[in-house]
């Protein structure tokens, strides 16, 4: 069955869009914003927290980053119109990080504006390892003016450990994931290129550094033995549950988040939706171990 998903998983590219599509349906809310808070209602009714994340990655054109800038206000003024409980997630590239950092940054403190208008916050995904520096140094000039920001951090990149420390000593509030996408394996901590789990220890070490250090800590994964570890830790030191939330993806170990939320701790949901949908499913379907399943039953349902 690995080879199975090994194999489609390396098709992935020649598989056509409309079955990427398709599949991805289960990942992605909707193409439309009042598709994406119908889900946000449901979510939010079951106990769930939500960021959004409005599709679109690297752009050629800062009209194109005006556009996903206006697109992110509109989300933060129809959350704040609904009462939903909903921040949102932003990929730095999409407001023009690798065009124009003067421009991204413009855009980034207008979201935060109004963000902090509605008493509601951001937190800017972490994107590949040409963006790392750049996003680390933003954050760094977007937190000096804004309170209501926060900053993801990967667990495979060797990095971390190093850019993790003037973070928590800020107190920020950080996201630690394992981290999705294909790095060069200079960056990336040992073993991390061919074995996921060899990352746990490293996430790990980051989640308890931020309860050490008493920064706010979203703990990105769907990682059963992982959670577990960081649990037993939550119970054995005592965190409050105010200290911390799990997130997940929309679609993705939904028994898991369930059992955290029926816990009685705080779970957020990550859901995307727009038009361009694209890159963000083939990531995602490329992690899943079942991928090969979920092709071949959408070719016999096409
Ligand atoms: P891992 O990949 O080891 O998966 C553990 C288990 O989870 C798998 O064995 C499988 O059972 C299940 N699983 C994982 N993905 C699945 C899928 N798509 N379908 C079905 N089952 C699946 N990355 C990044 O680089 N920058 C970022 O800013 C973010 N932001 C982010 C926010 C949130 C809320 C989440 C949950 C994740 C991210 N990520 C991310 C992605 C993250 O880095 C990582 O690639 C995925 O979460 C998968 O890693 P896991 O920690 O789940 O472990």
């Amino acid at each position: 069955m690995q080879l199975l998903d090994t194999l489609v998983a390396r098709a992935i590219p020649w598989v056509p869009r409309a079955l990427i599509h398709k599949i991805s349906r289960r990942y992605i809310a909707g193409d439309t914003l009042a598709e994406a808070l119908v889900r946000v209602q449901q979510l939010n009714a079951q106990g769930f927290a939500v960021t959004l994340d409005v599709l679109g990655e690297t752009i050629s054109t800062l009209a194109q980053a005006q556009a996903t800038a206006n697109a992110y206000i509109q989300v933060l003024d129809a959350v704040h119109a609904q009462r939903l409980q909903a921040n949102i997630s932003i990929k730095p590239s999409a407001l023009g990080l690798l065009l124009d950092v003067q421009q991204c940054e413009q855009l980034a403190l207008h979201i935060l504006d109004t963000a902090a208008l509605h008493q509601n916050s951001v937190c800017l995904d972490m994107e590949d390892a040409s963006c790392t520096q750049k996003e680390i140094e933003l954050f760094g000039r977007l937190r000096a003016r804004f309170g209501n920001v926060g900053l993801a951090l990967q667990a495979y990149l060797r990095r971390t450990y190093e850019d993790i420390e003037p973070l928590v000593r800020e107190a920020s509030t950080l996201r630690i994931c394992k981290g999705i996408y294909v790095e060069d394996r200079s960056h990336l901590v040992q073993g991390a290129w061919n074995d996921r789990s060899a990352i746990n220890e490293h996430f790990l070490k980051h989640v308890v550094r931020c309860f050490e250090a008493g920064s706010f800590v979203a703990i990105a994964t769907h990682d059963a033995a992982l959670i577990a570890h960081i649990v037993e830790r939550v119970r054995r030191d005592g965190i409050d549950r105010s200290r911390f939330e799990f997130q997940m993806l929309l679609g993705v170990c939904e028994p898991l988040r369930d059992k955290l939320l029926g816990m009685g701790f705080n779970v957020r949901i990550y859901v995307p939706f727009g038009k361009d949908w694209y890159g963000y499913s083939t990531r995602r379907l490329n992690e899943n171990p079942r991928i090969a399943g979920h092709i071949a039953k959408a070719l016999i349902g096409l």
